[in-house]
């Protein structure tokens, strides 16, 4: 949500800008601005629409700047307009400001500017933090930056310039990720480090309320009550084939057609042998409050909520723990109960997601433990925990998230299975619960070797204006999360039901223009299921069956039947998921939507 780019090196700044920027426009793409230095005095382009918008404007520029910031902005506050786009000015255009996040008394301190006679030209909350560091302004810009800071309230990733105090970019963090980059001589400040990854792989992740200040001599951090930092670098493990498209038209279907691999990579060095041990080097030293544990709390959002709901039904199938699973956005405002131990659970691909961060803190309060499920290494919400599982899948830049689904939940099988292994020490893992996950990807690769069945399916239903999900069981998490691949990338109406839940309501939708997409594997709730498509086909429905392999008897019931492999109930929806992110990838692409950046979409909500 947002990206920022700082650079100040020997380089061609305006180069490494724009195509560092460019690597971050999955998090946010309704417009752009850059300001960077040229001859002492600051200089802007601002355009709205997507990045290239801007890449068109700085087209044919000849000028040669060391420094500068860059920003793409997912709209919060404001419509996303010329004005609305960063970077923002002061009043005398001599301080330039970019800001992921919100700044909650904005209001508060905008009236107190204006009194003090600053005039605004956006609606924006971030041309406040210009105004106020020039209200601030005496003799160097890192002491505006942390006056002006100490007046605000919300959250803030922001990188800001001055003519007043050249060659110098002040970055300052408070609950929005940024990172330093160190390279040769050259020092770059970002919100991801995608997009610094070219030069460097050198970082280092600042805390909440540092700051840092970059000059083309180094770097030095510090807090906002202005006591120096000392911090160690990290390097960060990603590298450039990663975060590139690899031959693939879209980053979301290299997702869906890395999820083999990214297995692979998550189970590395943690499976051992035919009955364990599971190695989870990530949850060491965390065996005793895991042993005492009484209660799981879940807290996601969107997508890792879907696993998390997944995750739910496997604890309790095979740990036998109590699980709750809670949109983090709703915990966070509750006063929920948090008995003595009680593990609270993050899930989150980007580890920036601001609902669950907040989420987390609000248990901590209470006296939670704290694990993560994270994806990003050294994410805030990795931080926050403290301990987990990282997932290790690469980065996921399509902003519908795909692999990230898969590899949660197997992390969630081998959290199981680790937990078992705790918690009975004499107890040896049926060598069939280890092939059963060892064999997934295998089976992954099958289902993504039939794609072009899933086309044809996608091309019949391309022009719907609605559709309706249902599965039962390890199933019915698989429905919302196909009726969410399909509503955000297609901008197809869907919804997703727990199946018998039709009767409720649902079923006075269906008529012969309704497809019906029913998750129908073989499992305890197999002859259930069956009933509810006869309940949908009786009334004219249109029924899409994902089926088990070797079910014939479904295929005489629906119109379309796709089949998977065979496997443990528990591990079912990695499979079923997968023909339904193709279908939502194929319908929105025979659409013509833009599939990596759905409209008002942006990848990582760092905003509540
Ligand atoms: C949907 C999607 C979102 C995310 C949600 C949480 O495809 O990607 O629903 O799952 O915004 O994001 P993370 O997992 O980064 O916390």
């Amino acid at each position: 949500m947002c990206g920022i780019v700082g650079y100040i090196g020997p380089k061609n700044a305006l180069n490494v800008l724009m195509h560092g920027i460019k690597r971050l426009e999955y998090r946010g793409y309704d417009s752009s601005g850059i300001a960077f230095f040229e001859n002492g005095s600051l200089r802007c382009e601002k355009a709205v629409g997507k990045i290239a918008m801007l890449e068109e404007k700085l087209s044919g520029n000849v000028c040669i700047s060391h420094a500068g910031i860059v920003h793409t902005r997912w709209a919060t506050h404001g419509t996303p307009t010329f004005e609305n786009a960063h970077p923002h000015f002061d009043c005398h255009n001599e301080i330039a400001v970019v800001h992921n996040g919100i700044i909650e008394n904005y209001d508060y301190l905008k009236l107190k500017l204006q009194q003090n006679g600053h005039t605004f030209r956006s609606q924006t909350d971030t041309e406040v933090l210009a105004h106020l560091i020039e209200e601030h302004y005496r003799d160097n810009l890192e002491t505006a930056v942390m006056e002006a800071l100490k007046k605000v309230e919300g959250t803030y990733g922001l990188a800001a310039i001055s003519s007043k105090d050249p060659e110098k970019i002040v970055a300052a963090r408070n609950g929005s990720p940024l990172i330093l980059g160190i390279g040769d001589h050259e020092y770059f400040i970002t919100s991801d480090v995608s997009a610094s990854l070219e030069h460097t792989r050198e970082v280092m992740y600042l805390d909440d309320n540092e700051i840092a200040i970059l000059t083309p001599e180094g770097y030095k951090t510090k807090t906002i009550q202005n006591i120096p930092t000392y911090k160690k670098t990290e390097e960060v493990l990603w590298n450039i084939d990663m975060i590139e498209k690899g031959g693939y038209k879209h980053f979301m279907l290299k997702e869906i057609h890395e999820q083999p691999q990214a297995l692979l990579n998550l189970m590395r060095g943690r499976v051992d042998g035919n009955h364990g041990p599971i190695k989870l080097g990530g949850l060491i030293n965390r065996e005793k409050e895991l042993l005492e544990a009484k209660r799981i709390i879940i807290i996601a959002c969107g997508t890792s909520w879907h696993a998390g709901l997944v995750g739910e039904y496997m604890l309790e199938e095979l740990v036998r723990l109590p699980v709750e699973v809670e949109y983090a956005s709703e915990f966070r405002y509750r006063n929920p109960i948090i008995e003595k131990n009680t593990i609270v659970i993050a899930i989150s691909q980007s580890g920036e997601t601001a609902d669950t961060l907040a989420a987390m803190r609000q248990a901590k309060g209470k006296g939670a433990a704290m694990l993560s499920i994270c994806n990003v290494v050294g994410s805030s919400i990795a931080r926050e925990a403290g301990s987990g599982i990282y997932l290790h899948i690469g980065p996921e830049i399509g902003v519908a998230s795909t692999k990230a689904f898969t590899a949660q939940i197997a992390a969630f099988y081998l959290f199981s299975l680790y937990l078992l292994l705790l918690k009975n020490k004499d107890y040896a893992i049926p060598p069939e619960m280890i092939s059963a996950i060892r064999t997934i990807p295998d089976k992954i690769q099958t289902i993504l070797d039939r794609e072009k069945e899933i086309g044809e399916i996608a091309k019949i239903y391309k022009d719907t204006n609605h559709a309706l999900y249902l599965g039962r069981g390890f199933n019915y998490p698989v429905a919302l999360e196909g009726a969410l691949k399909l509503k955000e990338i297609s901008y197809i109406h869907a919804e997703g039901y727990p199946a018998a839940e039709m009767k409720h309501g649902p079923i006075a939708l269906i008529d012969k223009n309704m497809p019906v997409i029913f998750i129908a594997t073989k499992d305890s709730t197999y002859g259930k299921i069956l009933n509810n498509i006869e309940e949908v086909k009786s009334r004219g429905g249109k029924v899409i069956a994902i089926a088990t392999e070797g079910d014939r008897k479904i295929t005489e019931k629906v119109d379309h039947v796709f089949h998977i492999p065979e496997t443990s109930g528990v591990l079912i929806p990695i499979l079923s998921v997968i023909p339904l992110q193709l279908l939502a990838y194929h319908m929105a692409v025979l659409r013509g939507c833009d599939v990596d950046k759905p409209r008002n979409l942006a990848k990582s909500v760092t905003v509540e």
